[in-house]
């Protein structure tokens, strides 16, 4: 029987990434796929630090050519690029930006979106040039919290031109997808949607790109690391210990596609009364400086919760634009002060 490439193809794309729900196949893994005779020689290609990656894909995949007919011996060789010049398989750079952060957790609600909104508008404050891409497909929120309802304009040659709010070039998913509920989309369109999406934005010259990711570790937070280079990420937790689990689960999505997490910062930490001044620690105490070093990564920032906060965010502007001296800005100015240090 003959063997074709096809069916070759077709093997593989039942063998998925270790740790993801999306095979190698759609994951852009395999680069070349050689047959002679019975023979058949597949060359891929994956940026990982993790060794554990590499040689469970060889594995899977071998035994998966194994089960087909007709085959005799079988080759796979794995090309892993150095983690100097890995970021995320497949990703490119956008054009202009210099350096694309993710802001991502695990668990929604921890305040992510609040995170991302306040530290762009802390790093446009501090002189930076900076854009805030809202990548929540199914939760945006960049525009309330903005409270935008422009709808961007798109250039002749059909690139999506930024609102801008806040001196911060913005765009959300959620300016585009009126029309579209986002229940209805699956996954493969919703993949597609991101990757457009992300590639058609005119973001002109940036220093600083922000992007606030929905919350979890599938396929769509995958995507967006695969899409772009980032220069890193930023995982927001709040102490609670379920926070803490799917914040490492978070972590883990990065090391395995090589993208480095810049640091922790902890949201909700403790809540101080405007009456007496009493430190209530409401979600318990300690959990991201534990889980920052756990991960041997730098604990950024701690914010409290504080009801200004959330008051602003509701209101249309975030905390860091309209009070300054707020003690949440506070945090926030010099968690971009670090960043920008950090990236120089
Ligand atoms: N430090 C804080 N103090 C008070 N409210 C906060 C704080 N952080 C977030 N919130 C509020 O909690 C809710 C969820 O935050 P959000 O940033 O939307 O989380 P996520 O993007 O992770 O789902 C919002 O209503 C927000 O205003
Ligand atoms: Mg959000």
């Amino acid at each position: 029987m003959q063997i074709t490439e096809e069916a070759i193809r077709e093997r593989l794309a039942a063998v998925k990434y270790p740790g993801f729900n999306r095979d190698i196949v759609s994951f852009g893994l395999v680069k070349a796929i050689d047959i002679h005779g019975a023979d058949v020689a597949v060359r891929m290609a994956l940026a990982t630090s993790d060794p554990e990656v590499p040689k469970a894909i060889k594995e899977q995949s071998e035994a998966a050519l194994g089960g087909l007919p007709g085959v005799g011996s079988i080759r796979v060789v794995l090309d892993i690029q150095a983690p100097a010049q890995a970021a995320g398989v497949g990703a490119v750079s956008i054009p202009g930006v210099k350096h694309v952060i993710a802001i991502a957790s695990g668990k929604g609600g921890v305040g992510k979106s609040t995170v991302a909104a306040n530290l762009a508008v802390a790093l446009q404050m501090h002189g930076a040039a900076t854009g805030l891409c809202d990548c929540d497909l199914y939760g945006p929120s960049i525009s309330l919290m903005f409270g935008s309802r422009e709808r961007p304009s798109a250039t002749e040659e059909n690139r999506i031109i930024p609102v801008e709010e806040c001196g911060l070039k913005l765009m959300s998913m959620g300016f585009l997808l009126e029309d579209a509920s986002p229940a209805i989309l699956r996954g493969p369109m919703v993949t597609r949607y991101t990757q457009q999406f992300l590639r058609q934005v005119e973001w002109g010259e940036l220093d600083f790109l922000i992007l606030d990711l929905p919350p979890g570790t599938g396929d769509i937070q995958l995507t967006i690391v695969q899409t772009v280079a980032l220069a890193g990420a930023i995982i927001v937790t709040t102490p609670q210990e379920v926070a803490l689990i799917d914040a490492r689960k978070a972590a883990s999505m990065f090391a395995k596609v090589n993208v480095s997490v810049l640091g922790l910062i902890e949201n909700m930490s403790c809540f101080i009364s405007p009456g007496d001044g009493a430190r209530h620690e409401i979600f318990g105490s300690g959990g991201g400086r534990r889980e920052a070093a756990r991960l041997r990564v730098p604990l950024l920032g701690e914010l409290p919760i504080d009801i200004p906060t959330r008051e602003a965010g509701d209101r249309g502007r975030p905390i860091t634009a309209v009070s300054p001296e707020n003690p949440v800005s506070r945090e926030f100015l010099r968690i971009a002060h670090k960043l920008r240090e950090a990236l120089a």
